[in-house]
């Protein structure tokens, strides 16, 4: 069994690390089976695995049945004399184990990231039945195969670090579920259903995108393992954000196209989506996934930046200070009346929102190159990230109800105008209306352009997958 499962971690001469998995993996199949794409799995899908982390072997693709994925366990290379290089143990070597001090607080990190992994697979599960394109399917199951891979990365640190601790957070990974009343996951943003592929670009534009930020802050961490894993697991992930990145962009095009074609420029009777309507996927995606960083102001993100578990973005290049012991972070939060008034949070405090600035400069780029699309068609309007105060749930701003352009309003208003802002039952029926299955080879559905290149250097129309 384990010469199926590619890795650089000696599987083979690790017997402890053997067992736990043989126990794991026939749980892991039959989580897939049962919670992974439905209706596809016997399908031949032209995948990518990594079988090796240089450059000729980690993206191999081939025709592969999702069942026979061989789900491998990765680690970049260790850089010798590696040092910690920020928070109280700056210029220490780094840890190959988990100290006992930090144990809990790294096991909470490990299993907030790996529970995010069988999440999205699960959100996600049912979208294969509406794919626009054969082109989009095989990606869907890239990413879906691949966030299954990034679940084994983390239950390896788990089996091989945590003991029997880690053993039994294995399992309760695989036992949660995606929008269960009982067993959730534990992100907010991974119980929402992701009901069509608007929202499922808008999740890999905007939610993956999370992920990108916190894979960045652990691939700093102190603990090696945990660095090296992550480093890897950003690597795959740069394909997941393309996916959503360039799907919203060809959405934009094509319906920048249908405009004018319609005399008024109503999209819809031409079975196109209203720009508006992406607008509030993109309102509601994007505040959904602002509050993954957690709160503005966090004592735990102090602990872990002080401990050294979790760095900022590129912690080495983009900061010269690597205590953070002094200064301070400005923001604007509302007081007890519901004034913005402006706050200092001590920088160690502040790190969620440091490593949250960093992303929103990341999609604010991405709406560049949309609006790009709108503007070369000539048409004036423009697609906006909301206010990061608008819609949030957790953090400073949750108490409060903001407009999407971050005026505070009162409940009442903010209820009373929400249909403006966020995607209506009737908007989540009409795109969902539009979603054809097209498995056509070559073809796509009209509500979205086509890619501008395939994969792999393959054809658009290239026979992704064999149905
Ligand atoms: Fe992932
Ligand atoms: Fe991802």
């Amino acid at each position: 069994m384990f010469e199926k499962i590619p890795n650089n971690v000696n599987l083979s001469e690790n017997k402890r690390l053997q067992r736990a998995l043989e126990q794991w993996q026939p749980n892991f199949i039959r989580w897939w089976m049962e919670m992974g794409p439905e209706g596809f799995q016997q399908d031949e899908v032209y995948l990518r695995t990594a079988i090796s982390v240089d450059s000729n072997g980690w993206a191999q693709f081939d025709y592969v049945k999702m069942p026979d994925y061989r789900w491998g366990i990765f680690l970049v290379p260790a850089e010798p004399d590696r040092k910690i290089h920020f928070g109280d143990h700056i210029g220490e070597p780094v840890w190959n184990d988990v100290p006992g001090e930090f144990r809990k607080e790294l096991r909470r990190i490990i299993v907030t990231q790996g529970d995010t992994e069988p999440a999205s697979v699960e959100q996600q599960r049912l979208l294969g039945h509406t794919t626009p394109s054969l082109y989009d399917l095989r990606n869907l199951f890239q990413v879906n195969v691949e966030e299954g891979r990034h679940l084994w990365a983390m239950v390896y640190l788990l089996h091989q670090f945590f003991g029997r601790d880690g053993r039994e957070e294995a399992e309760d990974l695989l036992t949660r579920r995606s929008g269960h009343k009982d067993t959730p996951r534990i992100l907010e943003a991974f119980n929402k259903p992701v009901r069509d592929w608007l929202a499922f670009f808008a999740f890999t534009m905007f939610t993956d995108r999370d992920g990108k930020y916190q894979l960045a802050a652990l691939a700093e961490s102190a603990f090696d393992p945990l660095a090296r894993s992550t480093k890897f697991m950003l690597t795959e992930e740069a394909h997941h954000l393309f996916v959503g990145e360039t799907g919203i962009a060809r959405i934009v095009k094509r319906t920048a196209e249908l405009m004018k074609l319609s005399p008024n420029e109503d999209v819809t009777e031409l079975g196109g989506i209203p720009l508006d309507i992406i607008q509030k996927y993109i309102n509601e995606w994007f505040s959904a996934s602002l509050d993954l960083f957690g709160s503005e102001d966090s004592s735990n993100a102090a602990t872990f930046f002080g401990a050294g578990l979790k760095g900022r973005y590129r912690e080495a290049e983009r900061y010269s200070d690597h205590l953070a012991l002094e200064g301070s972070y400005k923001l604007e939060v509302p007081d007890e009346n519901g004034h913005l008034v402006e706050r200092s949070i001590p920088l160690r405090r502040a790190m969620n929102i440091q490593l949250q600035d960093a992303y929103i400069e990341d999609c604010e780029r991405a709406l560049r190159r949309w609006n790009e699309i709108l503007e070369k068609a000539g048409l004036s309007y423009r697609l906006k990230l909301p206010s990061q105060r608008f819609n949030r749930r957790i953090g400073v701003f949750s108490s409060h109800y903001f407009t999407p352009e971050g005026k505070i309003i009162s409940e009442s208003e903010f209820k009373s105008r929400s249909n403006q802002w966020l995607p209506t039952q009737e908007d989540y029926a009409y795109v969902s209306s539009l979603m054809t299955p097209v498995y056509e080879r070559g073809k796509i559905a009209n509500w979205i352009a086509p890619p501008t290149r395939g994969i792999n250097q393959k054809p658009i129309d290239f026979e992704y997958v064999r149905r």
